[in-house]
């Protein structure tokens, strides 16, 4: 059955001109149930965005097969089910802040629903006060927030999230993450999260995917089994400090089964 999750079997995928011995991904198998908070983590260039932008439809395969909920990525980009927070915010240089997050709704021609007007959405992220500044006028944060504001617009069936707080200080983010939880419990909505915080996946997700790199594979899969609302009491207690643990000692032996980039062997003559 592949129309109650989204279901990823042996997924192989090549850039061109990159090695053909060490694919960009290599029999990704992974299964994300309905409605469920996955993160991926993993080394540099293991493959998170690339898998993240083939969910999304923006990226072919050369393998395998991938289907979200018995369709394929390119029907439900085609139907506008997907939201992709980048991994550099993708915001149009010509419109205010406000017109960027409005644009999901301007182009699918949809009202905005209740909680979802422009205004509501950058005073979930905080950014009321910009709505009408240029996004050059903004610093990295402040232009990933309006990413975030303008995929929550879109109330997304797939919500792909590459590394979206990673630009943020420790009580925005913090602050987004409350927001973000809030928003996918309230909504039917399934998160693929990518990021490169322990603590931030073990907090957030009912499963973390640690991934190893060259060739980009699934290492393990981890069930997140702590309880909700994850509260200051279950983020800081003693079954998230031992999960964090594990989460570090699978990333560990990731990188330890994963080869050695090139670019950190010297050249012949170079010490
Ligand atoms: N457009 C592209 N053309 C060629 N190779 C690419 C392209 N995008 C990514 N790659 C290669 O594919 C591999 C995986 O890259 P990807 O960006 O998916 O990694 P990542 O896990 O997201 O890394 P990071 O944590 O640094 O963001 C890397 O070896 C990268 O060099
Ligand atoms: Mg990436």
């Amino acid at each position: 059955m592949t129309d109650d999750h989204i279901e990823i079997r042996g997924l192989t995928k090549r850039y061109p001109g990159g090695d053909p011995e060490r694919p960009a991904l290599s029999g990704i198998d992974l299964d994300i149930g309905h409605r469920h908070f996955v993160s991926l983590i993993g080394p540099s260039g293991c493959g998170k965005s690339t898998l993240l932008r083939v969910i999304a439809g923006l990226e072919g395969h050369d393998d395998g097969s991938v289907s979200l909920f018995g369709e394929s990525p390119r029907e439900l980009c085609r139907r506008k089910a997907v939201g992709l927070v980048p991994q550099t915010p993708a915001l149009l240089p010509w419109l205010t802040v406000r017109q960027n997050v409005a644009l999901p709704s301007k182009v699918n021609r949809r009202a905005p629903r209740n909680g979802d007007s422009p205004d509501e959405l950058l005073r979930a992220v905080g950014l009321d006060d910009a709505a009408h500044r240029y996004p050059h006028e903004l610093s990295g944060g402040m232009r990933q927030r309006v990413a975030i504001a303008r995929a929550f617009g879109l109330r997304p069936e797939v919500l792909l999230m590459d590394e979206p707080f990673s630009a943020l200080d420790e009580f925005t983010r913090e602050a987004l993450q409350i927001q973000l939880l809030a928003l996918w419990q309230s909504r039917a909505t399934t998160v693929v999260f990518v990021t490169h915080s322990v603590h931030e996946a073990v907090t957030l997700s009912d499963r973390v995917v640690v991934m190893s790199a060259r060739p980009g594979r699934v290492h393990e899969v981890l069930p997140i089994d702590l309880p909700r609302p994850r509260d200051r009491e279950v983020v800081s207690g003693l079954r998230t400090n031992d999960l964090e643990r594990r989460v570090r000692t699978c990333l560990q032996s990731a990188w330890e089964s994963g080869a050695a980039p090139d670019d950190l062997i010297p050249p012949a003559g170079v010490r």
